[in-house]
């Protein structure tokens, strides 16, 4: 749990808008049912084909083992549990585009594991007109005793809060704003980082896959 916690119903839309108006960034700690979350959680740990995760988009990917050593595997659709975790995201997405106008257009996510020692160095998720990510989102699939912990920074690199990865929690936060990063895990963790992205043409190319 974070130090500072706001703690929010994830079914109290007005206390999720109002948190995210005044800081730009929510957490949400019970957003998964336990049934919701011990099924994806499953997946994540015994189906999903986790591989290295790479950095930078198309002709830039690269695997970069210093930056971050997590596994991760994009999501398909193909499980209930998917379907029913992207059906949830479909009703944060309709919230933020009715109550702060957004205008987010699709959502893409994936399993990562970072084990122990693995990190992801701090980075932020968007460059200003280089991305079309406006919200970054990221549920536990797990509860941790010790490290992994998501250190997310201000604008000015001043520390805002450790969030210790609780199962079922997510935190939402605007894609740009914030620097972030995972501490290096001692427990494995598991989660779901996911971004909601805009319709935006970038270097002529439309809504490129990223
Ligand atoms: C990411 C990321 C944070 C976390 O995948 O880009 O920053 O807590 N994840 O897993
Ligand atoms: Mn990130």
């Amino acid at each position: 749990m974070p130090a500072s916690e706001l703690v929010i119903d994830v079914l109290d839309s007005d206390a999720i808008v109002d948190a995210f108006y005044q800081h730009g960034w929510v957490w949400l700690p019970n957003f998964l049912s336990d049934e919701l979350n011990t099924a994806l959680a499953h997946e994540a740990q015994y189906e999903a084909q986790l591989a290295p995760a790479g950095v930078g988009r198309q002709g830039a990917h690269q695997l970069n083992q210093q930056i971050r050593r997590d596994a991760t595997q994009w999501f398909d659709g193909r499980t209930a549990a998917q379907q029913q975790y992207l059906a949830q995201m479909t009703l944060l997405q309709q919230l933020f585009n009715r109550r702060c106008f957004l205008g987010l257009f699709d959502f893409e996510c994936h399993f990562a594991r970072y084990q122990n020692g693995d990190y992801y160095q701090k980075h932020v998720d968007a460059f200003s007109g280089r991305s079309n990510r406006v919200l970054t989102t990221v549920s536990y699939l797990n509860s941790v005793n010790a490290g992994g912990e998501l250190a997310l920074y201000d604008e000015h690199d001043k520390l805002i809060d450790k969030f210790l990865p609780t199962a079922g929690g997510l935190i939402l936060f605007e894609s740009e704003r914030f620097p972030h990063e995972v501490l290096p895990a001692i427990d494995t963790r598991y989660s779901i980082a996911g971004w909601f992205r805009k319709n935006a043409s970038i270097n002529g190319v439309l809504d490129p896959a990223s």
